[in-house]
């Protein structure tokens, strides 16, 4: 007589077997998950993945209880890989992917749901693209007097402080020097608000891809630098709207000099109105001969910069202007 025990044992691992040959090695490639976006037309999306080498694949898109497309594709012997090209798709969703692998009449199936068709933006960058997302919900900063920063910012732009310019066209990018999160578990230029930086790129995206006329996708910058000697004061004109969240002593600063010397001193902000706003310059006693705004590493506390565009609250970008010509009622031109 054989044990019911025994009998129970010999037949498990023959399942187990049988499951795991149909399924050994089957798998979308990482980036096909739940919540996706899939490129839609013109272009056909690709759906791709890793399977066993002979295997049949047959991905379904559905939408609810409704198949709206099928294709049959099979593993390459020697990449282990399989793909598929979709018809062309309307933007919309949410559709459920099912992809099923067929070897030997047993099937493994899987699935990805809450899929939807738009653009697919591929972004580039350096160890800020590298953090996931997952690593952010695991929880006109020093002030640095280095410069590095600042610098490396300014040339992002061509030194113009601005994108798209003539030497960047079609070109945006997000200002994110008011993000910071000094006790970031990343280190503290890793800032853990991407939510923020997203935004700010899907306005460039809207503006400058999408051609959405009038609008505003970065921050206020100063067309005008009028120097009033008489007053002791510079006067910014922006090309947009301004919203002073505070006032700030020490984020403009203006290059003074004499007896060929010239050092940094703060200039504080003095007046405000819609689209402009004075600078106090008495500290100077020599020749006032360029601005900046926001010349360090991290100029202010996390989303309190001074100075906003009031609907988009898109911060106003670093800058460094140079004021050539000291006479009363000489304009500098910074920005378009
Ligand atoms: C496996 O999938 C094929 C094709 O979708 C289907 O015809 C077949 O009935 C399935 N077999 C099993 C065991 O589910
Ligand atoms: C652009 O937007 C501003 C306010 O944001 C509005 O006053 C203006 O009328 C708009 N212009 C056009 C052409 O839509
Ligand atoms: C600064 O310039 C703006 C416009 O360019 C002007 O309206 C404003 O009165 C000026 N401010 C001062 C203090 O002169």
């Amino acid at each position: 007589m054989v044990a019911p025990g025994l009998v129970l044992g010999l037949v498990l691992p023959l399942i187990l077997w049988a499951d795991r040959s149909a399924g050994i090695g089957f798998r979308f490639a990482s980036y096909i998950n739940n919540d996706m976006v899939l490129q839609k037309e013109p272009a056909g999306a690709v759906i791709w993945g890793f399977g066993t080498p002979g295997a049949t694949v047959t991905v379904t898109l559905r939408q609810g209880q409704e198949t709206i497309m099928k294709k049959v594709t099979s593993v390459k012997a020697h990449s282990d890989t399989w793909m598929v090209v979709l018809d062309p798709m309307k933007p919309g969703g949410p559709f459920e992917v099912m992809a099923q692998q067929t070897l030997e009449k047993i099937n493994f199936t899987l699935r990805v749901h809450d899929v939807l068709f738009g653009d697919v933006w591929l972004c580039s960058g350096q160890s800020n693209m590298q953090m996931t997302v997952l690593q952010l919900s695991s929880d006109l900063s020093k002030k640095s007097s280095d410069d590095g920063f600042p610098q490396i910012r300014w040339h992002q732009t061509a030194d113009f402080g601005y994108v798209p310019n003539p030497k960047m066209p079609n070109t945006f990018m997000a200002v994110a020097m008011d993000l910071c999160d000094r006790d970031s578990p990343f280190g503290s230029i890793h800032p853990r608000d991407k939510q923020t930086v997203a935004y700010r790129l899907h306005l460039g995206a809207r503006a400058l891809a999408y051609g959405e006329k009038n609008l505003t996708f970065e921050g206020p910058l100063p067309e005008k630098i009028e120097l009033l000697a008489h007053k002791g004061l510079l006067n910014l004109t922006y090309y947009q709207q301004i919203q002073v969240q505070k006032k700030d002593n020490k984020i403009f600063e203006i290059s003074c000099c004499s007896d060929h010397r010239c050092k940094w001193l703060p200039a504080s902000m003095n007046t405000v109105s819609t689209q402009s706003l004075t600078l106090a310059i008495d500290s100077c006693h020599g020749t006032v001969v360029a601005l900046r705004y926001a010349w360090t590493t991290w100029p202010c506390e996390y989303k309190q910069c001074p100075l906003y565009h009031p609907s988009s609250a898109l911060p106003a970008p670093p800058f460094i202007a140079f004021i050539t010509d000291q006479g009363p009622g000489h304009q500098s031109n910074v920005a378009k």
